[in-house]
């Protein structure tokens, strides 16, 4: 029996990266899994990587009859939402002179206003005892150059994080987030100044880790496992770290 057998989950942002390792676990351990993401091709490539048990809908976060349309193929479905795992989301690199009007929005609506509206509207599909996760990062405990409204982002839903595991207790639904450290995946490399050399990032982020390493996507996969899972069933309202120590040590 799989962690997570006959229960059915989605990931948004679960075409790449670490939503993508996260639905591929959440398969492998019995789930059916809904994944989205914007981009139809990696759309396709993420199901059929998946295997059967994923079904992918194509929509934007900040888009709100993108989001209807995700919850009502989860509602065709039949069984309601056991797992939401809370995901996408991005950002750009901007210090306080250089930022535009224009990626301050983007980037709340993505990571805010899609992260609000996607919980919101699960409301009614989720069962009880269903888990919510959702991604924040160590960017919002710590005072990166060029990362502020990024992190102030993940600030922010680090907080709803905790009024949502309050209002939602009583249908024993857990709401918790995590927070990543610096991760291999394609959304990191594309904060590079060149993505397809990603290198020298790579080695000044790994270097922040007390570890001394980037993180795996399947890394944090294992966390969110454990949150969705019965063995997270007493950890509500949390911030779990798994950033080889780079906000704590
Ligand atoms: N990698 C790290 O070091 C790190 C550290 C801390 C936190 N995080 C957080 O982890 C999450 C995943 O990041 P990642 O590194 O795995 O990035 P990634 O490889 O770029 O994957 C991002 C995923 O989100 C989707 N996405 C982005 N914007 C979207 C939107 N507006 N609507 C729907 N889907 C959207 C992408 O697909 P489309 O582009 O096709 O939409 C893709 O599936 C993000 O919330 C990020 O902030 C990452």
């Amino acid at each position: 029996m799989g962690q997570l057998q006959n229960k059915t989950a989605l990931v948004t942002g679960g075409t790449s990266g670490i939503g993508l390792a996260t639905a591929k676990r959440f398969a492998a351990e019995g789930a059916h899994v809904f994944i989205t993401g914007r981009r139809q091709a990696e759309l396709d490539a993420a199901v059929a990587a998946i295997g059967e048990n994923a079904t992918g809908v194509r929509g934007d976060v900040s888009d709100l009859d993108d989001l209807d349309r995700a919850f009502a193929a989860v509602a065709a479905h039949g069984h309601g939402l056991d797992v939401l795992f809370v995901n996408a989301g991005g950002g750009k690199l901007a210090t306080l002179d250089q930022l535009t009007p224009e990626a301050f929005d983007e980037t709340f609506g993505t990571n805010v206003r899609g992260t609000v509206f996607t919980v919101q509207k699960a409301l009614p599909l989720l069962n009880d005892g269903a888990s919510v996760v959702i991604t924040g990062s160590t960017a919002a405990s710590k005072g990166t150059p060029a990362f502020g409204v990024y992190a102030a982002t993940k600030a922010a839903l680090r907080s709803f994080t905790r009024t949502w595991a309050a209002e939602l207790a009583g249908r024993n639904i857990r709401v918790n987030a995590i927070a990543p450290g610096p991760t291999e995946t394609p959304g990191l490399s594309g904060l590079a100044p060149d993505p397809a050399q990603p290198q020298g990032l790579f080695d000044m982020l790994a270097g922040n880790t007390a570890l001394g390493r980037l993180g795996k996507p399947e890394e944090i996969a294992n966390a969110v496992l454990f949150l969705t899972s019965d063995q997270g069933s007493f950890v509500t309202g949390t911030e779990m770290f798994v950033d080889g120590g780079e906000a704590q040590v």
